[in-house]
C-alpha cells in the first residue's frame, strides 16, 4: 500500500481543485463570470461572505483578484474548515472562516456583527432540500443591504420537459469525469481519503462522517425553483449570468 503523502493546506487545495474541475467542466469560467459581476457592481474594498467555501476555493481566489475585498468564509465540514483556514490564514485580516451549519435556523447567528455586499456560493447549495434553501434565502434577504448581490454557481438539473437537455448534460458530465480521471485527477473519495490521512485530520474526518452521514445530496431543483425561491424571499431582481448545459451562475439583487 502507497503511503499519503502528507501536504500542506495549498496543495490540499489544489488537488480539491482538480477534483472539483473533473464534475464541474468550466469552473474556472464560473468563477470568472461570477467576478466579473462584483468587478462591474461593488467598489474595490467590498466584504463578501462564501457559503459552503470548503477548503476555500472561491474566497482564495476572489481574495487574490481583488485585493482590497474581505471574505468571510462559512461550511460545516470540520475538515475542509481546517485546510480553508490553513489556505486563508495568508490573507491576514481579510478573511475569517467560521463554522456553520446551514441547515440550522440560527446558522446566521455568528454573522450578526457584520455587514456584506455580496454572497458568494459555489457547488454546495444543491446539499440543501428545497425548503432548506428558501429558509437560507430568506435569512441571506434579511442580511444583505439594498443593491447588495448573492451570486450561486450550481448545476440545477433540468426538469423531464426537458429531455434532451437534461441527457446533454449527463453525458457531458460522464465525458469531462472519465477525461479527468483518467489524466489522474482524484475522485471525491480519493479526495478525501487524501485529506483524512493528513497529520491530525483523522478525528475531523471522523467528526465530518458522524454530521453528514444521514444527509445525502438532495435530487437537484430546477433553476424556475431558484429564481422563485430567491423572489419570494425578498430579493428585487433575478436572473442568470452564465450558463454551460445544466450549470449556472444565478444573481440576486437585494
Ligand atoms: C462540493 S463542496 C464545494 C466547496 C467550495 N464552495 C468549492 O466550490 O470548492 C460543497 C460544500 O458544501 C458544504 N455543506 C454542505 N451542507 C452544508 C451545511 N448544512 N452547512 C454548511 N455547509 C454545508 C460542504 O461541507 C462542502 O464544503
Amino acid at each position: 500500500m502507497n503511503a499519503i503523502p502528507s501536504l500542506p493546506p495549498r496543495d490540499l487545495l489544489a488537488r480539491w481543485d482538480d477534483q472539483q474541475a473533473a464534475y464541474v467542466a468550466h469552473r474556472e469560467p464560473r468563477f470568472q463570470a461570477m467576478f466579473d459581476v462584483l468587478d462591474l457592481h461593488l467598489s474595490p474594498g467590498f466584504t463578501a461572505l462564501d457559503l459552503a467555501c470548503g477548503p476555500g476555493s472561491l474566497a482564495d481566489r476572489a481574495l487574490r483578484r481583488f485585493p482590497h475585498a474581505s471574505v468571510t468564509a462559512i461550511d460545516y465540514d470540520p475538515l475542509l474548515l481546517q485546510v480553508a483556514r490553513g489556505v486563508l490564514g495568508e490573507y491576514g485580516d481579510r478573511a475569517s472562516v467560521l463554522e456553520a451549519d446551514l441547515v440550522r435556523d440560527d446558522w446566521a447567528d455568528p454573522l450578526a456583527d457584520r455587514a456584506f455586499d455580496a454572497v458568494l456560493s459555489s457547488t454546495a447549495l444543491h446539499w440543501l432540500s428545497p425548503t432548506d434553501l428558501l429558509r437560507v434565502y430568506t435569512r441571506l434577504a434579511d442580511l444583505l443591504p439594498p443593491g447588495a448581490v448573492f451570486l450561486n454557481a450550481d448545476h440545477l438539473r433540468f426538469g423531464p420537459d426537458h429531455e434532451t437537455l437534461r441527457s446533454l448534460s449527463a453525458e457531458h458530465d460522464g465525458r469531462v469525469q472519465r477525461a479527468a480521471f483518467a489524466a489522474g485527477a482524484d475522485t471525491w473519495d480519493d479526495w478525501y481519503a487524501l485529506a483524512a490521512g493528513q497529520p491530525g485530520m483523522a478525528p475531523l474526518a471522523v467528526e465530518r462522517e458522524r454530521r453528514f452521514a444521514t444527509r445525502p445530496p438532495q435530487p437537484l431543483a430546477p433553476l424556475d425553483f431558484h429564481l422563485s425561491a430567491l423572489r419570494t424571499a425578498g430579493f428585487a431582481e433575478v436572473g442568470t449570468v452564465w450558463q454551460y448545459l445544466d450549470d449556472y451562475v444565478v444573481l440576486a439583487r437585494r
